[in-house]
């Protein structure tokens, strides 16, 4: 157990053993470092201001993040590297990126800039297409009260369009240097100020942890747990890491399915999702934004309990399992049966989620999950509806052999619409059985009214969804149940 976080900060090695355990990443840089590129707009990931970027070995490559650094400790850029803005400039030259936000006049007052910058030199570095849904997607973490989008835009698809690597390529080997001289496998315990935090390397070590800290927090991608720190203003006594943990960041496909480890991040799970559920891929892409993604897990998103969490509806709907250890025992459980009541899971102290497995599609069913938000981009949902529908031919009309369909922000939990579910049952998938279950599903659900939305607002898109879902499975009332596959149109 090694007792200092080593990480490379902009082609430097730094080694510090006297970490406060929840010191975010903006702190450090801002108020240790005195490197003020990096902003701080929101301190809850939402404006991007603090963007960064983590550089990561794989192999002799690098894999490229822009994280936003408010709400990550510092503990967890061990064996990483941190670039921020002050890198970027080589040899007294701009980099492209920086130089095309000159050029195409993307900046006002500069708050935002050094957090949009960071996020295209991401994009550049990743080899991002510079198409208009590309850029939205790398800049929708970003937000700039002035100068107006259309600018930052152009400059994002200068550079995209550019691909111009070389000025930082010329780095990246030095920087491949330095990573290989940390040591990556050993396990960390950093301590001050009367808090611990763990990041053990092996998944038996992680069990042996959490057994002797049933208190702990548990730290993955931080996205939930970093806003305890920097919003509620709470400090996690002990906070045990799952980012070093191999065993976690398995993603595999197996004649069951699909198992993702706890600890792998949305963006890595996301083509492997939507290569199975093709109908869930536009919702992943709006949790969050890239940032967000790049540092959230599935994992995480489950074990939070939230009720307007957006995968637990999705998993539910194609009956996935979760795999729980504690100490050496594991077990399997329906996701559906993990959520209990509002704020109360079925987990253990000491025990922790391993993996979450999604199941194959069956043949002729069709899931798809909405997210209903007040803007299109980084945003919770009011409301999240996934249908897992199975049909079959009977004579030359479709019937419905088989339902799941669950909701989030309906109930104080993710929770299936069992009478609607049985009623669809046996029925033929045409518009008088969908105006019936519509009117079944407004009813069955007594959702709350809050900020988001009211609760008659929730009944009605309830219902609505499922139309919505009729009319995207149906095609002159046929059933098109091939569009699950990748890439293929309807097949009716
Ligand atoms: P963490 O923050 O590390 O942990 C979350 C909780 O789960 C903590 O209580 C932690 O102790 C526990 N935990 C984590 N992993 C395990 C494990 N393996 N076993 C046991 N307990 C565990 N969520 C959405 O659903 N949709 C959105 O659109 C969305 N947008 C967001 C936008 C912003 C700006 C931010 C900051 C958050 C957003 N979130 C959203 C919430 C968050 O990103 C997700 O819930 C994310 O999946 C949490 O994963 P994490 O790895 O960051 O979890
Ligand atoms: Fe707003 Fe970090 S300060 S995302
Ligand atoms: Fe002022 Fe973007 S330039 S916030």
């Amino acid at each position: 157990m090694r007792n200092e976080v080593q990480f490379i900060l902009n082609g430097k090695i730094r080694r510090l053993d006297k970490i406060e355990p929840t010191l975010t990443v903006l702190r450090y840089l801002r108020e240790e470092e005195r490197s003020m590129g990096s902003k701080e707009g929101c301190a809850e990931g939402d404006c991007g201001a603090c963007t960064a970027v983590l550089a990561e070995l794989e192999g002799d490559e690098l894999r490229y993040r822009a994280v936003n650094t408010c709400i990550q400790f510092v503990g967890t850029l061990d064996g990483k590297a941190l670039l921020t803005v002050e890198y970027l400039k080589s040899k007294g030259e701009l980099h492209p990126v920086q130089k095309a936000m000159v050029d195409e006049q993307g900046s006002q007052c500069g708050f935002c800039t050094p957090g949009f910058v960071m996020s295209m030199f991401a994009g550049v570095q990743n080899g991002v297409a510079p198409q208009r849904q590309a850029i939205d997607d790398l800049l929708a973490g970003n937000l700039c009260r002035c100068t107006g989008y259309t600018p930052i835009i152009n400059a994002a698809k200068k550079v995209l369009e550019q691909r111009d690597r070389t000025v930082f390529d010329a780095r990246k080997s030095e920087l491949v240097d330095q990573l290989k001289t940390l040591s990556l496998n050993d396990s960390v315990q950093l301590q001050a100020e009367g808090r611990i935090f763990i990041a053990p390397s092996t998944i038996d070590e992680l069990a042996d942890v959490l057994l002797a800290h049933p208190e702990a927090t548990v730290l993955a991608g931080g996205t939930d747990v970093g806003l305890f720190v920097t919003k509620k203003r709470t400090h996690p006594d002990t906070l045990v890491h799952l980012g070093k943990v191999a065993e976690l960041a398995g993603l595999s496909r197996t004649d069951e399915g699909l198992r993702i480890g706890a600890a792998v991040t949305y963006e890595r799970a996301w083509p492997e999702l939507k290569a199975l559920y093709p109908g869930i891929s536009e919702m992943i892409r709006r949790i969050g934004a890239t940032q967000v993604r790049n540092l959230g897990t599935i994992g995480g998103n489950i074990a939070n309990g939230s009720p307007i969490g957006d995968m637990p509806p999705a998993l539910i709907a194609a009956d996935a399992t979760l795999r729980l250890r504690r100490g050496k025992e594991t077990r399997e459980l329906p996701l559906e049966q993990f959520f209990i009541a509002y704020g109360k899971q079925d987990r253990a102290p000491s025990e922790f989620i391993e993996s979450i497995l999604v199941p194959r599609p069956d043949k002729n069913a069709v899931l798809k999950a909405y997210k209903i938000t007040k803007r299109i981009d980084q945003d919770i949902s009011s409301v999240c509806g996934a249908f897992n529908l199975t049909f079959e031919k009977s004579g030359s009309a479709w019937t419905v052999a088989d339902a799941r369909i669950c909701f989030g922000g309906m109930a104080g939990t993710p929770l299936r619409a069992s009478e609607c579910e049985a009623f669809l049952k046996g029925r033929i998938w045409n518009d008088e059985t969908v105006t019936a279950a519509e009117a079944i599903l407004r009813s069955c659900y007594k959702p709350l009214s809050d900020w988001r939305a009211s609760a008659d607002y929730r009944s009605q898109v309830a219902g609505n969804l499922l139309r919505k879902y009729f009319i995207e499975t149906t095609k002159e009332r046929t059933i098109c149940v091939a569009d699950r596959r990748e890439g293929q149109e309807y097949v009716c």
